[in-house]
Parts: structure tokens; sequence; C-alpha cells
């Protein structure tokens, strides 16, 4: 559908992450030319920066199925067998949030990626024995917002690790026009800009406003994505000049007013705003950080001096950051 279009099918149609498509360019061509599977690879950085589109590209390079599965779906450590049975040789198995995986499951994952075989136990007490199956070489594309999270013997299993950056303006300008020309919406340069200015370094962020605007613009305006008509729509969707929500200036405005400014613990900080803890710690704080809104200390988060003149609160006399 058009909706799936958005998403480019090749290395060379996807935008920014340059240091990373570089690499996987080589490893990818390599590969291909030993006629073996691609190392596993790990992908990881905040939501929204491209990681399931990259094992779609990488996939589709080297011209093998692309299977996608997530660590909450796999219950059992049978429902990975299972999958990997079913793979044939240098598939690419796509696993989203693989820090969520169960530790059992995990177990099951470390003889796979590394000798590419089962060990299943079959039976219960004295009787019970272990036997090996081989299964097909494939490569493990496993994705995660928190590298952190991984357990060592599961990190050190991959042969290569990435992790993806917020997008440059620039880079989220050829995003937000190639969108465009794929879902046939008229925008000006300087329209482009600024909904890239306002996308917090996310191509999925960037999409979803572009797509927005056009609303705005076809029955507010004259149809055509102008800066002008972007910054009414962006400021109409509470969307603000550094990209912030909502939710980003909640937290800003509950740091300072009933934390003083911080520092002040995640737990204490979700319960004040009604959010998830993993919500705050994935999305709304890596951008925060980015920007050099807040920091994060040993004790907890602060807000900066720059977080506070964002804000427009005049910042306490004791240096924050
Ligand atoms: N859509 C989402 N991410 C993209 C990227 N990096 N390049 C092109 N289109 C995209």
């Amino acid at each position: 559908t058009w909706q799936y279009s958005l998403r480019p099918k090749k290395l060379n149609e996807y935008i920014g992450q340059d240091k990373v498509k570089d690499n996987l360019e080589v490893f990818i061509k390599a590969a291909v030319s030993r006629e073996e599977a691609l190392d596993h690879v790990l992908l990881y950085g905040p939501p929204g920066l491209g990681k399931t589109t990259l094992a779609s590209i990488i996939a589709n390079e080297l011209g093998v199925n692309f299977r996608v599965t997530s660590g909450p779906a796999i219950e059992r450590s049978g429902d990975l067998a299972a999958i990997l049975t079913n793979l044939t040789e240098k598939d690419v198995l796509f696993i989203d949030e693989i820090h969520r995986l169960s530790h059992s499951v995990e177990e099951v994952l470390y003889s796979a990626m590394e000798d590419f075989a089962l060990d299943i136990i079959i039976g219960k007490g004295p009787s019970a024995r272990s036997i090996r199956l081989d299964i097909a070489p494939f490569t493990l594309i496993g994705a995660t917002t928190k590298a952190g999270a991984l357990a060592s013997p599961l990190r050190d299993r991959f042969g290569v690790i990435s992790r993806l950056e917020y997008y440059e303006p620039d880079a989220l300008v050829f995003i937000i026009k190639r969108s465009a020309e794929i879902l046939g919406i008229e925008i000006e340069d300087r329209g482009a800009r600024e909904i890239a200015r306002r996308s917090r370094g996310t191509p999925r962020v960037a999409n979803r406003l572009l797509k927005r605007v056009r609303d705005f613009a076809q029955i507010k305006g004259s149809g055509i994505i102008t800066d002008e008509i972007a910054d009414k729509s962006l400021e109409l969707l509470e969307v603000d000049k550094a990209g912030l929500d909502n939710i980003d200036r909640r937290m800003l405005e509950t740091m300072i007013d009933k934390f003083s400014g911080g520092p002040v613990g995640v737990e204490t900080l979700a319960a004040a705003i009604s959010e998830e803890r993993d919500t705050i710690e994935d999305v709304y704080e890596p951008y925060l950080l980015q920007l050099g809104f807040i920091n994060r200390t040993p004790r907890g988060r602060v807000v900066t001096v720059r977080g506070y003149e964002h804000m427009n609160i005049k910042a306490p006399q004791k240096e924050t950051t």
C-alpha cells in the first residue's frame, strides 16, 4: 500500500545515518560475495529512527527473507524454536525490543546465534536428556532502545553493533520531501524545513506531522504547505518551536514547579505526570537530553538553564547544570 511505500527498500534510498549505512554496505557486500549469512546485527537508539526500516533494507539487499517478531511476542523457548527451525538459509530474523526477551528464551538464542544449533531437553527428571538440533545459518537483527538493558552474553554475540542517531534537520528535510512526493503533497522548501525543525530528529514524527499539516493546508489553506501554514498547524497541534509536545512540556514544568528543577528520580517523575517510566526513559528523556534541556546526575534528572529559558521561567541562582 502507499502507506508502506514511505519505507525505502534500498540502502541508497535510506537518508541519513551515514556512518551506519556506509559500514553496513561493506558488510553486506562482503557477506554476499562470500555467499555467507551476514553476521548478527544489533541496532539501537531512540524509537522512530528507522531501525525496522533499516533491517528490512538489509534483508532486501542480501536478497533473503525478512521475518519479523519482537521480544514480548516470544513467550516460550518453544516459540523461538519454532521460528528458528522454519528459517531458510541466510534469512534475516528481526527481533524488535530484543531487551524484553525472557531469560529462558534468551538462553536458547545463545547457541542458535553462535553455533546455529538448538539444545532441546527431552523428558523430565533423571531420564531427561538434551539433543542438539542444527538450524540453517541465519542473520539475527536485534533492535532496542536500550543497549544497556541487554545482558552482555547476548550483546557479545552480535558481530555488528550500530547506534542510530537523531537526524539532522537537513536529512529530515530530504525525508519530508521524499514522503511528500510519494503522497502527492505540494510542499515548499521552507515548509519542509519548518516541519523538519520541529520533528524531534525523528523520521516517524516528521512523516506524521507532514500528514497532519497537509490536512490543515488542504482545509484552511491553499493546499500547498508553506512555512506559514506549517507554523500555524504545528502551533494548533501543540508542537512548539523546539518540537516539544505537551508531555515534554508538562515534564519540564513539573520538574520545575514540584521539584525545584530537580534532581528528581524517574519513578517519582513518572508518578507525578502519570506517564510510564519506560516511555519517559525511551521517548521523552533522550530528546530533552539531546536539546540540553535536562541533565542526568547520579541523584536524578535536573532542568538546565536552557530548559528554564525554553519554558520562559527564570532559573534559580544556583547553577542547575
Ligand atoms: N523513512 C523513515 N526513515 C527514513 C530514512 N532514513 N530515509 C528515508 N525515508 C525514511
